[in-house]
């Protein structure tokens, strides 16, 4: 089969653009770490502020950098077969939600330590539906694409949505950052915010790397020609799968 020219040359660039999230990925939690551990005072377990710091650190980590990771498996490992793929993918997110899980235990911890109320500000309930959602997302992606014994009608139905709320969600945890930074600065240095402080500059910056990051992860899983390609093999087997599965179903013509 003869190869496209302008697809070989568009795959080229690829690499460039997966460096590029990684560079914006890796900075995001570099400058949380930074602001958290040296502008913020460090971190400890102890019901302090400095337990409050794990929280952003952990939803950087977590809801963000690896979560991003997670969806571009798909366009960097193009000639693995696709259920190691897929274990890798569903392996980054738990890896994802452990994090966020700590990082969310954290915040509450500190917040019943010091008497703070929860779940007031616009934050932390677009924090806590996009917690809500990616552990949905997870336990229903784990059964139609892990679990044998799923038609393939069933997930190529589930596909599109899964898809959809995958990158809906991507976005979402980043937006729920930007709020977080925001809320963050103007309690922690609210009077010396429109001073241009050292701190408040590194927030916003941070803020502009973290939608950076979404944009550039974004850009390459839709950009149509670095989409998976299922090999000769893959799709031949799937083709048995399919006739496996739906041999019985009322609507296939083996069926009646
Ligand atoms: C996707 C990432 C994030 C999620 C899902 C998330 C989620 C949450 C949730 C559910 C709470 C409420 C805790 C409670 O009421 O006891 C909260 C609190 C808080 N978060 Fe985040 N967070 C994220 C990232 C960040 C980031 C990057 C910052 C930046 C510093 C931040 C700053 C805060 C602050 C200041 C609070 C306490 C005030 C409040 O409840 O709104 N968060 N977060």
């Amino acid at each position: 089969m003869e190869s496209n020219p302008l697809e070989e040359h568009s795959l080229g660039l690829l690499p460039w653009f997966i460096a590029a999230t990684q560079i914006l990925g890796l900075a995001a939690v570099v400058m949380t770490g930074v602001w958290m551990g040296y502008y913020e005072g460090g971190f400890a377990w102890d019901g302090t502020s400095l337990e409050f710091n794990v929280h952003p650190l952990c939803m950087v980590i977590g809801m963000v950098f690896l979560y991003g990771d997670s969806i571009l498996v798909y366009r960097v490992f193009r000639n693995e077969s696709k259920t190691t793929v897929k274990i890798l993918h569903a392996a980054i997110h738990l890896v994802a939600l452990v994090a966020t899980i700590v990082g969310l235990v954290a915040v509450f911890g500190f917040h019943s330590a010091q008497n703070i109320p929860d779940m007031y500000s616009l934050h932390s309930w677009c924090g806590l539906i996009s917690i809500i959602l990616f552990c949905i997302q997870w336990v229903v992606g784990l059964i139609f694409f892990l679990f044998p014994g799923v038609s393939y009608s069933l997930r190529a139905c589930y596909r599109p949505l899964h898809v959809y709320f995958g990158l809906g969600l991507f976005i979402l945890a980043i937006g729920t950052s930007l709020l977080g930074i925001t809320e963050k600065l103007l309690f922690s240095i609210g009077s010396t915010y429109s001073k241009f402080a050292a701190e408040g500059v590194l927030a916003n910056v941070l803020g502009l790397v973290l939608i950076g990051f979404g944009l550039t992860v974004g850009y390459v899983v839709t950009r149509s020609e670095w989409k998976w390609i299922t090999s000769p093999e893959e799709e031949a087997l799937s083709m048995h799968f399919k006739t496996l599965t739906e041999r019985d179903s009322p609507d296939s013509p083996q069926g009646s």
